[in-house]
Parts: C-alpha cells; structure tokens; sequence
C-alpha cells in the first residue's frame, strides 16, 4: 500500500511540455517602490535582497528585490511618465504585474507556448554578468498580467544581471510565510472558460476543481471559480468569474476599481498560521472580521483539528476538510486604497483544495465591507 501511494503521488510530468519549478517570483507596479518595499518588510517581514535603477544602468525605473523564505517579490516604480509601468499604475493602482514561473529552459517555454497561441509579451533574451547568465521570456494571461519565464540555472548571483545586492540596516523578523501556494485571477463575464482553455492549451495545465455559483453564492451575490494546476502541481492558478445575484458581485467591484482583469490574491503558505497571523496583526494587517456564530459549529463540520479553537476565532481563521486533511486560512484587508489585491495566509494540514465549505462565511465577510464602501 506505502508503494502503491507513493507510486500516486509521484507528479506526472512525462509529457509536460512547459515543465514549471513553482512561483520564481511576483512583481507588483506600484507607484513608489521605496515605501512598498518599507512596508512589505515592516509589516510582512520580508528582507531586502536587490536593487536595479539608475544607479546599475536601468534609466527609466527602480525595482526593490526583497525575501521571505522562497518567497520573492519585485516592487517596481516607473521614474517618468509616458510608459508601460505608468500606465499600468494609472489604470489598476498598484497591482501585480508579473507572475513569474521559474523553467529550466525559458527559450523552450516561449517556443512552447508561442506556438500553442500565447501572446508574446517578451522575446527570450539573455542577461549576463559576471556571475553567469539569466535567460527570460515572457507571454501574457488575462489582463494586463503576464508570465515570465525564468531561467537561472547558469546563474550564481543574488537575484539576477542589472540588479546588486541590497543591503539594509533594517531587517525585521520573518511572519514566516514561506511560498506562494496559489495566486488568483479575477476575469470579466464569460471569460472565465476562455482563459481556462488558455491554460489548458498554451500552458498544459489542467482543470483540478471546479465550483459554480451555487457553491459559491451568499444572499447577494455570486461567481465562479475553477481551479488550473500544473502538471507537477507546484504552479495552481484559481480563475474567478462574476455571476448574477441579487446585489454586485465582489469579482464585479474588483474588476471596476482595478479597471479590467487582474490578480486578485496571493495565498502564501505558513507552517504556523497562529503564529504568522498574530505577528501580522501586531504589525498592523488588518484582516476580514469573522463573526462569532461561523466558530460555533466549525468543528461539527470539519472534525478533529490539533489546534485549540479559541486562538483560532481570536484571529478570524477559518478552518476546511477535504478528503486528504484540514487547512486553516485567512483573508486580508486589501492591501492599497483601491479594494483589488489582497493576500490569503494558509497552512495545509493533508488538505490540497482551497476551503470550500469557507465560501459562504468568506464572502459574507467581504460583502460587509464591499457594502460599507458602499459598492454592494
Ligand atoms: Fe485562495
């Protein structure tokens, strides 16, 4: 039997044609880099990594490299007007721009999924330094959004050529968040199945799980949602549509404010969910409130978990089953002025779905603040 699970669990990769390490890194367009970066470490505890601007021969922007763990972000600010990044901020505020898949072979991956229909965004190009090479490409998903291609394999540099290292007297402790599990689309009306064949064909994932609007609706509103993975499972991207309900649909309010399609959150994993979510909270993230009543009969549904429930509804962190274990995760405020991109803190007990039977106390929570900005 051991052999047998094994054997199951083992990814199935042998025809993948766009083979994919995980998340290499999430870059975000922001209007002022420098404050960003301040405030992912201050309230995130991520720790300065690299820097590229004028200064390392990139004229026209400024990116601010920083870490958690394997969890890298780029926090890029344009310099002039008249130019993509701006334009992009002017548009979507601050948002992700790029979510970047690390490849063993990036000219592969362009040809690969050029040639199956994805549109490109970038020319595989090869950077150097004396610290070896770093080969990019890059296609586009839905929106304004992009995937780059990372290859560093030939490459022993801290981050890649155009960047030095960044060095601060300012290094606050790691919240312990550890990776990106999964990062979320939201998409426009009948959009959602276009870019799951995108996905699918250009990309070779597939459909894991799939809920509709009833699994997904409260009083007022609804959406959709199916869930695309990789073929070795590490790079999961959920896709969200709006559906029709009563009120204004949370995906609806996203796509008005961030002016068209976009990543909605990042769910980034922990070992310790109390933990990181306390750490968080004391430095100011805020979170979406949970009422009283979800922690009631929580246990009555999921069954046993390790942890004690009270520090658990302290915090607002819901609690799922699924076939193969538990998860705990969490919801943040968004994370900027615009109500856009927020981040999902989770911690995988066995559990591989995305907290289903949260749906409805989720969404009731983020209704209740959609309605207080008066957008329900
Ligand atoms: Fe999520």
């Amino acid at each position: 039997m051991e052999t047998m699970n094994n054997i199951q669990s083992i990814p199935v990769t042998q025809n993948d044609f766009l083979p994919l390490q995980g998340t290499d890194y999430v870059e975000f367009y922001v209007g002022n880099a420098k404050q960003a970066a301040h405030f992912y470490k201050t309230a995130f505890g991520f720790q300065s990594l690299a820097y590229a601007g004028p200064e390392t021969g990139m004229k026209d922007k400024v990116s601010y490299v920083i870490r958690q763990h394997k969890l890298t972000f780029v926090l890029t600010t344009p310099l002039k007007m008249d130019n993509e990044i701006a334009d992009h901020i002017y548009r979507h505020g601050d948002g992700v721009k790029v979510l970047a898949l690390q490849v063993d072979d990036a000219r592969s991956a362009f040809e690969e999924t050029t040639k199956r229909g994805g549109k490109v965004y970038m020319e595989p190009q090869s950077l150097k330094d004396a610290d070896g090479e770093v080969v990019l490409s890059g296609i586009h998903t839905y929106g304004d959004t992009v995937h780059i291609f990372v290859e560093r394999k030939n490459y022993k540099g801290i981050f890649m050529p155009g960047f030095r290292a960044w060095k601060s007297k300012y290094n606050p402790e790691s919240t312990g968040l550890l990776y990106v599990d999964h990062c979320v689309g939201n998409v426009g009306w009948n959009q959602m199945n276009p870019r799951v064949k995108f996905y699918e064909e250009v990309m070779g994932f597939r459909n894991i799980l799939s809920f509709d609007d009833k699994d997904i609706s409260t009083e007022y509103s609804a959406l959709m949602s199916k869930v695309m993975s990789n073929g070795n499972g590490y790079v999961k991207f959920p896709i969200n549509e709006p559906a029709e309900g009563k009120k204004k649909s949370q995906v609806e309010e996203f796509l008005d404010f961030y002016n068209g399609e976009g990543v909605q959150h990042v769910a980034i994993a922990t070992h310790d969910i109390v933990k990181t979510v306390t750490e968080l909270q004391s430095r100011g993230i805020e979170f979406l409130n949970i009422p009283a009543s979800y922690y009631v009969d929580v246990l009555d549904r999921v069954g046993k978990i390790d942890e004690d429930l009270a520090p658990l509804q302290e915090l607002g962190i819901l609690i799922d089953r699924d076939n193969e274990g538990y998860l705990l995760q969490i919801f943040s405020k968004p994370l900027e002025d615009r109500p856009t991109l927020f981040f999902e803190i989770i911690q995988r007990k066995g559990a591989k779905s995305f907290g289903k039977g949260n749906f409805k106390a989720l969404f009731e929570a983020l209704e209740r603040e959609q309605d207080a900005r008066g957008n329900l």
